[in-house]
Formats: C-alpha cells, structure tokens, sequence
C-alpha cells in the first residue's frame, strides 16, 4: 500500500504503546489485537519509495521482542486480497491470525463472537470518517478489558462538514450520528468547525461507551502543514490512558493548530 510520510509516524506511536504495554500484557493469560482495516500488512513510501511494516506487523513484531506477544490477531479489511497478504506476513512473522474479509462494520460481529476473555486491543484505520461507524466503536466497548487506538480523519470532516450541515443524509453521520441535530454550527467560526465536531464525538464516546479519551491526540499533517488526522485512545483503565500519554508523538507545534 502506498503511503505518505506521516504513515510512519502513526506507525512509531503506535508500536511505543504496545511496547510501553508489555507488562500489563503479560500479566494476563490471553491478550488480543484487533486490526478491521488492516490493509496489506506492507506499506511503501510513495516519495522515498522505502518499503516498511504495515501497523498491525509492527505492532506484532514490538510484541514479540518485548517477551509479551498478543496470543491471537484479528484482522479485517474490505480487500481480500489485503486480508490474505495481510494474514500470510504476519503467519510468516509468527503469530496466530484468525482473518475475515468484510467492511468493519461486519467483521467487528464475527470478531466480538470468537474473541475469548482477556486483554483486547483494537486498532480503528480507516481511509476516511465515513467507515469510521460509531457502532463499531460501541460495540467493541461492551468488552470490559479493551482500548481503542482510533485514526479520526480530520481532514475529512474539514472537507465536509460546511457542505453536508443542510444535506439529509452526510458522510459524517456514521461516525457522530445526531451531529447535526445537536451542533450549532451557525454560530460556530469556520476554524473551530472541525474542533466542534470532535468534541461533539468525544461527548458521544464517553456517554455511551463509558470509556476515557485520553488527552494527547497528536495531529498529523501533510508535507504542506495540512492536518490529516488525530490518533484518539479510548480506553476505561487509567493506565492504559497513562501509558498512551507518555507513548504518543511528543507534545508538537502540529498539536497547536488553530481549531483542530
Ligand atoms: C488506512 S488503510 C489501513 C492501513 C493499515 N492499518 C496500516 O497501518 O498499514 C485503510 C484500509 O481500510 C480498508 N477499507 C476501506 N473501507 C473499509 C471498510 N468499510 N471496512 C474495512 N476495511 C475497509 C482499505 O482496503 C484499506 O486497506
């Protein structure tokens, strides 16, 4: 899969959380990593052309090295051909993989039905906030023993919210439903547009998944400073939340753009 630089940054945080998990893992006798958007596994820097671990291979190989790997990984993508390669490197890398094809929204049933008791991680990438389905989210938080690492595409919600506002169906309802019912967005100024509606989505989250949104959210921007999206953990245990504020990307000037 084709990617920009700012793929491999979301890939460092993440592998320093699960690293900086290693020891909360062990303690557990089974310990899960959930992948619906899992991709091909590979990714390629399309300006250096740099070929380097997708997330979920990174996130199983930090692990490993760390002496507490997950006992299963379950992947999802719409693409079966994502999925097969996806599953054969990390079968390659060792671990155990149970792999379905099917749109998040689907597979999330089949992975909530086979996943035994224990310590879940679920990893939330999609392309765009339209497959970012809140019931995906919510139905994930119903396991006592999870966090959520999600990728919120700014820049998606930037593109859409003005013009889908009057619309009667948006590309935003599926991530925030009742977003444009409860947002007074009229007397919003357009640079907090964005931020209004993440807050809006973090209100959702709390309320009905009972889980935290932990304070660092680093943003990613583009090679011309555009934001792409924030990384948001969700989690009930306070040090899982902890332990996700140390790991994040420091603390950086992306983060203090105005009204993200
Ligand atoms: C951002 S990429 C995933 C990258 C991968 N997580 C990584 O770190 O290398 C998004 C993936 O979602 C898949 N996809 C698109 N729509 C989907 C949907 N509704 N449900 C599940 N997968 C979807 C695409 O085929 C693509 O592989």
């Amino acid at each position: 899969m084709k990617v920009g630089a700012w793929s491999e940054n979301k890939h460092v945080a993440l592998s320093r959380y699960i690293d900086s998990a290693r020891m909360a893992r062990a303690k557990w006798p089974y310990a899960s990593f959930i992948d619906l958007f899992s991709g091909p596994g590979r990714v390629m820097n399309r300006d250096s052309k740099t070929i380097s671990d997708g997330g979920v291979l990174a996130a199983w190989r930090i692990s490993e090295k760390g002496g507490a790997p997950f006992n299963e990984i379950y992947i999802g993508d719409a693409d079966a051909g994502s999925v097969e390669a996806c599953a054969t490197r990390l079968r390659s890398a060792g671990a155990n993989v149970r792999a379905c094809v099917g749109t998040a929204s689907v597979t999330v049933d089949w992975v909530l039905d086979a996943l035994p008791k224990g310590l879940h991680f679920a990893f939330l990438d999609p392309f765009n906030i339209e497959h970012l389905d809140f019931e995906i989210i919510r139905k994930l938080s119903a396991r006592p023993n999870i966090d959520i690492l999600i990728h919120f595409s700014v820049m998606d919600v930037q593109r859409n919210i003005d013009g889908d506002f009057n619309l009667a169906s948006s590309r935003l309802d599926a991530a925030a439903p009742g977003w444009r019912n409860n947002l007074r967005l009229d007397a919003v100024p357009k640079h907090e547009l964005v931020g209004a509606y993440l807050k809006y989505w973090e209100t959702l989250v709390t309320d009905l998944t009972k889980m935290q949104v932990a304070q660092s959210k680093p943003l990613f921007v583009n090679m011309n400073k555009g934001p792409l999206y924030r990384l948001i953990h969700l989690a009930r245990h306070p040090l899982a939340t902890k332990l996700w504020n140390d790991a994040a990307i420091p603390t950086s000037r992306q983060q203090s753009l105005p009204g993200f």
